[in-house]
């Protein structure tokens, strides 16, 4: 096993590629070596002490290539500490039942390798960059678009990470 965490992650629009960037840049701050790349860059684990794993939601699910890469790697996995992050628009309004919602797009995640964290932000819609397909559903659920993003959560958020994968 490495000396490094892995920060990794899935995007279809960038924002997810940003909070990731933020979760990375937190725990260099706490002194650690990380490596920030996305799932599909990523053979490998054999470097890594510790894995922040993070997709954003779409129609309720992480994007598939996220879990394939739980599914792929899940027996090293569970071998190392593991943490989860979604991003998503429905999480804003804070009701129980829209968090209840968030958590369950990394059900499936959870059951194969379970996380010591999980971290739940609100993510960016940019109407004008959405492919055909994502604008019509976008209209259908009336979707407010915007960047509703808080880096600060995900920096403390971040900050708490680091005393959990931190060796014994
Ligand atoms: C077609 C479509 C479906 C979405 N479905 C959900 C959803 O079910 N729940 C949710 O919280 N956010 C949903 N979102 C919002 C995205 O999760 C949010 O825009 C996220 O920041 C996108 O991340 P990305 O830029 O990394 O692709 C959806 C967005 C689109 C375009």
């Amino acid at each position: 096993m490495g000396d490094t965490i892995l920060v990794a992650y899935a995007t279809r629009y960038g924002s997810t590629a940003e909070v990731a960037e933020v979760v990375s840049d937190e725990l260099r701050k706490s002194g650690a070596t990380v490596d920030l790349r996305r799932v599909d860059e990523v053979d490998d684990l054999t470097p890594y002490r510790a894995v922040i794993l993070g997709s954003p939601i779409y129609m309720g699910k992480w994007l598939p290539e996220a879990q394939v890469f739980v599914e792929r790697h899940q027996k090293r996995l569970r071998d190392m500490p593991v943490a989860y992050f979604a991003v998503g628009l429905t999480v804003m309004s804070g009701t129980p039942d829209a968090i209840m919602r968030a958590e369950a797009s990394m059900g499936q995640v959870r059951m194969l390798v379970n996380p010591i964290d999980i971290g739940i932000f609100p993510g960016r819609l940019e109407s004008s960059r959405l492919s055909v397909t994502d604008r019509a559903i976008i209209k259908l659920i009336r979707a407010e678009a915007g960047d509703f993003r808080d880096l600060e959560a995900v920096r403390a958020w971040a900050r708490t990470l680091h005393s959990k994968v931190a060796r014994p």
